[in-house]
């Protein structure tokens, strides 16, 4: 087997392989494809260690859930590695009284790492839109855009939106908002447009699919088919994946907000919890077919030409998520740091 080709699909396939033989060198180009480091559990590895996991798979981009400081520490010389960080749900309320109160924030969470991380997003709050808080989000997206500007700084600043969003979502031309969504989501969406900023997106097919197994194909849930399940208009949709992002894309042309990219921040497949749903078997063909969906640049029908960037959900099983399938979106085992299945 070559394990000094390019892809980061391939170095998860040899690093399944070859865990054990540390040093396996691999040196590539960067990819499109991030991952998620949750640190919702009480057996993971020290940050350091994780790091050593990323720079043995070349993994370029890894987004983290608030500005943990061990993580942060950790990351301190690794300036290769992007870190998107999150301003957290539970801060949002008092952060959009004042840029003042943001600036505080900044100067404690982001100013500290600044000269030796490489911090290149920072989404202000995780699916918060639409809901209660979610009408916070724009006020400190506006400060921090203004205190990142003001140093010229080259982060960029956005927030993380779920599919919760859509009120309508099939087939992806009648993708449309919900009101509240309408409300809190539009504004945000058209300042992103201002700044040419990608809106960030949780998209899960396996929810999805989980809701419906009888009607839905499991093979245009995991990018398992060349068949054309979806015709919409022009458009042929193989998978659900492409079906959920342009839904998004048509309902937020509906709103007056053409091209802006988005980049999805988490996708994933438990491999566990949901019985015959969620086998390590299926959640490998869901993520190495994302993978190769990301690395063919083909994009989405709608968008043919820009490519998707994404982020696996995520690096580790974490015990201390909600018991079933949320405690077993890992890729890696964190006892052992072994993959818990081959990406193939
Ligand atoms: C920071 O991370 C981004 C995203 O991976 C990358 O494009 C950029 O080159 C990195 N910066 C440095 C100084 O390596
Ligand atoms: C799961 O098991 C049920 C009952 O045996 C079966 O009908 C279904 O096709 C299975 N689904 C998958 C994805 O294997």
């Amino acid at each position: 087997m070559d394990c000094h080709r390019k892809t980061f699909l391939l170095k998860f396939l040899c690093v399944a392989f070859l865990l054990n033989y540390s040093n396996v060198g691999f040196v590539d180009a960067a990819t499109n494809i991030g991952l998620n480091y949750g640190l919702l559990g009480d057996n993971l590895p020290p940050p350091s260690e994780v790091i050593n996991l990323y720079k043995s798979l070349s993994v370029t981009n890894i987004r983290i859930f608030d500005t943990t400081t061990d993580v942060l520490n950790a990351f301190r010389g690794n300036r290769n590695i992007g870190v998107m960080v999150d301003v957290k749900n539970q801060d949002l309320e008092a952060l959009s009284v004042s840029e003042e109160a943001v600036n505080t924030w900044f100067v404690t969470n982001i100013e500290p790492y600044l000269a030796d991380v490489n911090i290149t997003f920072i989404a202000v709050g995780n699916e918060v839109i639409p809901g209660e808080i979610g009408s916070y989000v724009l006020p400190v997206m506006k400060s921090l855009t203004n205190i990142v500007k003001s140093r010229s700084l080259p982060i960029l600043i956005s927030t993380t939106v779920a599919m919760t969003n859509l009120g309508q979502s099939y087939p992806p031309s009648a993708g449309d908002f919900m009101p509240q969504a309408r409300e809190q989501l539009t504004p945000v969406l058209k300042f992103l447009s201002q700044t040419n900023t990608p809106i960030l997106v949780n998209i899960y097919p396996y929810f999805a699919y989980a809701a419906d197994p009888i009607n839905i194909q499991l093979d245009y849930a995991i990018f398992n088919t060349n068949k054309v399940v979806v015709q919409d208009g022009p458009l042929g949709y193989t998978n659900m994946f492409d079906v959920i992002f342009d839904a998004f894309v048509w309902a937020m042309e509906k709103e007056g907000v053409k091209d802006l990219p988005m980049v999805v921040t988490e996708t994933g497949w438990p491999s566990a919890g949901n019985g015959n749903l969620t086998t390590p078997d299926i959640a490998s063909i869901y993520n190495t077919n994302f993978v190769k969906h990301v690395e063919s640049g083909k994009g989405t029908p709608k968008r043919p030409k820009s490519g998707i960037s994404g982020f696996l959900f995520a690096t580790f099983n974490e015990n201390q998520k909600p018991a079933g399938t949320e405690q077993n979106f890992g890729l890696y085992n964190p006892t052992d740091m072994k993959p818990i299945y081959k990406m193939f």
